[in-house]
């Protein structure tokens, strides 16, 4: 008789080895190893490859899908869509604890709901009543919404077959089970078993499903990466759960570009669509030495942003260096210019950024800012509240050009500044007054 082959499954990556490992080769992970029953290797099997057996024909042949649309009643969530819900798609929506998932979704499904179609929320993380408290503070009550607190799959797929469903929230992902596996729910199978699942079911009857997904300690989705493979749209919702900013960015999108960002603040009534978003990250009239402001762009929409620096004279030999929303190692390049090319001696000082708002930069556009904060704070010397510092530093300390120059400065101009420190000067008046600049050197001048 042949012997049966055995397959176990790192439960932390995936990762698939016919011996049992003490420590993932994969992921690093330890102890994380699960021999898979012969079911199991049957559905990773089906998933692995997708299923049915179909022909090849020439692409000219062939017919595009039509991709509708219709609205999720939130602009800034359509607007992260890619310009609306897609029927039969698979959103996997990422996000902290307590950052306004379940509120955001169950407030989308209320507005779905009161534009004729019926809605399934499947909470397996809250009872219906905690869910109805929430329903009742951010206005999400209507008859065609319909909560089923459940956590088997089987059983939430039967209530689909009950009722003509448009729209499925699982509230989470990491806590459904299918009975067709015997580990727990979270497990790499559970999490690959019931999303496949769920995506045979979109496909197949053109519901539309989102999926909130935990987050782990180092903020990509818990559970196996195929899950992000699988879906067709990933979103993660990004802010401090003590600030009120939210951000929800496109991570992939099968339907629509990643470039647009949503933002909403959280209030009593729930996540509202932030209006005049450009002006919530500063206050410009309380600028003190150390905090220079600047604009970034998120997707196609500029935004500005306060930079806050904090230098101070270092008590131990090995000076600090600390940035929240700003890239560290960027931050040492930019104080080791500094030194160079100012003669200043950051050596000995301690050195910290903080961007406000609890937003992350992740253009270079905002180097020059990030400078003239630092530079404000050592000196002591507030800034005028009335200048916005844009341009990116090269590492022989040259200022180099930004991309959508103009519209950064347009934005500002409408914000009521009215000057500019650039690295070029803009194509178009902007109504604000330029003052180019090529050299870091130059700033102190400027100063
Ligand atoms: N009465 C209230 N007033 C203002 N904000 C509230 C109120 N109740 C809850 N919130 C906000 O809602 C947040 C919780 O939102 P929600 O439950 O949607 O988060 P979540 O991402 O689903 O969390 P979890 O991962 O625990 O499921 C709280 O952190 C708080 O900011
Ligand atoms: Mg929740």
């Amino acid at each position: 008789m042949a012997k049966k082959k055995s397959v176990f499954e790192c439960q932390a990556c995936g990762y698939k080895s016919s011996k049992w490992m003490g420590k993932c080769v994969n992921c690093g992970a330890w102890d994380s190893f699960e021999e898979l029953s012969d079911e199991q290797i049957k559905i990773s099997r089906q998933i692995d490859s997708s299923g049915k057996k179909t022909k090849a024909s020439p692409i000219t042949q062939i017919k595009e899908d039509l991709v509708s649309r219709f609205p999720s009643g939130d602009r800034e969530l359509d607007l992260v869509l890619g310009g609306g819900i897609v029927p039969g798609s698979l959103v996997l929506i990422g996000g902290s604890p307590g950052v306004g998932k379940s509120t955001l979704l169950l407030k989308m499904c209320a507005n779905i709901a009161k534009s004729g179609k019926k809605v399934l929320y499947v909470s397996a993380e809250e009872s219906e009543g905690q869910i109805k408290i929430r329903a009742n503070r951010i206005d999400a009550n209507h008859p065609n919404l319909y909560l089923l607190p459940e956590i088997k799959l089987e059983d939430i797929l039967s209530e689909l077959s009950n009722q003509k469903y448009e729209l499925l929230v699982i509230d989470s992902i990491q806590t459904i089970f299918s009975e067709e596996v015997a580990s727990a729910p979270g497990t790499v199978s559970q999490v690959r078993t019931v999303t496949f699942d769920l995506m045979r079911i979109a496909k197949a009857t053109k519901i539309a499903v989102f999926i909130i997904g935990h987050i782990t300690k180092e903020g990509s989705i818990a559970g196996p990466r195929v899950l992000e493979h699988m879906v067709d749209t990933v979103l993660y919702f990004e802010g401090e759960s003590s600030k009120d900013l939210r951000i929800l960015r496109g991570f992939k999108n099968r339907f629509g570009s990643i470039s647009e960002v949503g933002i909403f603040e959280m209030t009593k009534e729930g996540l509202v669509s932030a209006k005049d978003i450009s002006s919530k990250f500063f206050s410009k009239n309380r600028l003190q030495a150390g905090s220079a402001i600047t604009v970034v762009m998120e997707g196609s929409r500029p935004l500005l942003l306060e930079v806050q620096a904090l230098v101070s004279e270092s008590s131990y030999g090995n000076p600090k260096r600390s940035a929240t929303g700003f890239d560290t190692n960027r931050l040492t390049m930019l104080l080791a210019l500094l030194e160079k090319k100012l003669d200043l001696p950051f050596n000995q000082y301690d050195v910290f950024i903080n961007i406000a708002g609890g937003i992350k930069i992740t253009e270079t556009a905002a180097d020059l800012a990030v400078i003239a904060a630092i530079l404000s704070s050592f000196r002591n010397r507030p800034l005028g509240s009335e200048t916005i510092f844009l341009g990116e530093v090269g590492l022989t300390g040259d200022i180099r050009d930004i991309h959508m120059l103009d519209n950064r400065l347009k934005e500002a101009a409408m914000q009521g500044f009215k000057k500019a420190i650039v690295p070029s000067k803009p194509l178009e008046s902007a109504g604000i007054k330029c003052y180019k600049v090529e050299e870091v050197s130059k700033i102190i001048d400027w100063m």
